[in-house]
């Protein structure tokens, strides 16, 4: 009989994006939150678990934020080229990690760089639900608000049961080979990929929802960042 190994978990944060919508001197990654900056928070949920044996994080190809940063010396983080599109930044991450020694079984957990409150229990509680799925899946929050389709004019064409609504939060985490596939061949067939998730829908998979925290949000805009300062300062 011939044991099967066991698959290994990785990570890969994309931080190659510019934040536009951020309207910041800088990338909003690099943007200072309870005296560190928002991607030395996202960071310090991965850097030092257990359970994963390698992180990958992606960077604009002219960053010249990452290197003033103490960990930009840290050898458990290893760096790969972020493209245009959020997908292919994660794709070359992908790659570094094939080249890492990371097999084809293994699983790979991705989360923004934008969000800084990954709970150390929600990390936990994914790897937990997902490492025996056959296909993976993705923390989520279920709709809180009642929720309104709307027709051309910006009048309510309809309520929308929102029961079966749910936001996709990260990380998403699905097995390496199955998800390298599947984004590469939907950037090819050039269908728009918001999240990893989305690429292993379009191959024909239902990935998991795991439901997490709220207040796992994304930094976006101002606000969001003004709500982040707000929940340090409390939990001071
Ligand atoms: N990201 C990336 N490469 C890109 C675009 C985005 O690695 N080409 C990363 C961002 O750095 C962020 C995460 O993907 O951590 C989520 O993307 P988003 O919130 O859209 O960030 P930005 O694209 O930077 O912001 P905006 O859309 O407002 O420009
Ligand atoms: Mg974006």
């Amino acid at each position: 009989m011939t044991l099967q190994k066991l698959p290994a978990f990785w990570a890969i944060i994309p931080a190659a994006g510019v934040g536009s919508r951020m309207r910041a001197d800088r990338p909003k990654q690099y943007l200072p939150l309870a005296g560190k900056t928002i991607l030395e928070h996202t960071l310090a949920c991965f850097v030092d678990h257990p359970r994963l044996k390698g992180l990958v994080i992606s960077l604009a190809e002219d960053d010249p934020f990452w290197a003033q940063l103490p960990c930009a010396s840290d050898p458990r983080i290893e760096l790969a080229v972020g493209g245009d599109e959020r997908a292919e930044s994660v794709l070359n991450a992908l790659l570094r990690l094939a080249e890492l020694g990371a097999e084809e079984h293994d699983w790979v957990l991705v989360h923004d760089a934008a969000r800084p409150n990954l709970a150390r229990e929600d990390l936990d509680l994914l790897l937990a639900e997902l490492a025996h799925d056959p296909v993976g899946g993705l923390l989520a929050v279920p709709a809180r608000d009642t929720l309104k389709r709307a027709n051309a004019d910006g009048r309510v064409k309809e309520t929308v049961d929102r029961s079966v609504i749910w936001q996709a939060y990260t990380p998403q985490m699905f097995r390496l080979g199955f998800l390298h596939r599947a984004m590469a061949e939907a950037l090819v067939s050039d269908v728009a990929i918001t999240d990893e998730a989305s690429a292993v829908e379009w191959a024909g998979q239902a990935p998991r929802l795991i439901e997490g925290r709220a207040d796992n949000i994304k930094v976006t805009r101002q606000e969001d960042l003004n709500n982040l300062a707000r929940i340090w300062r409390d939990r001071q």
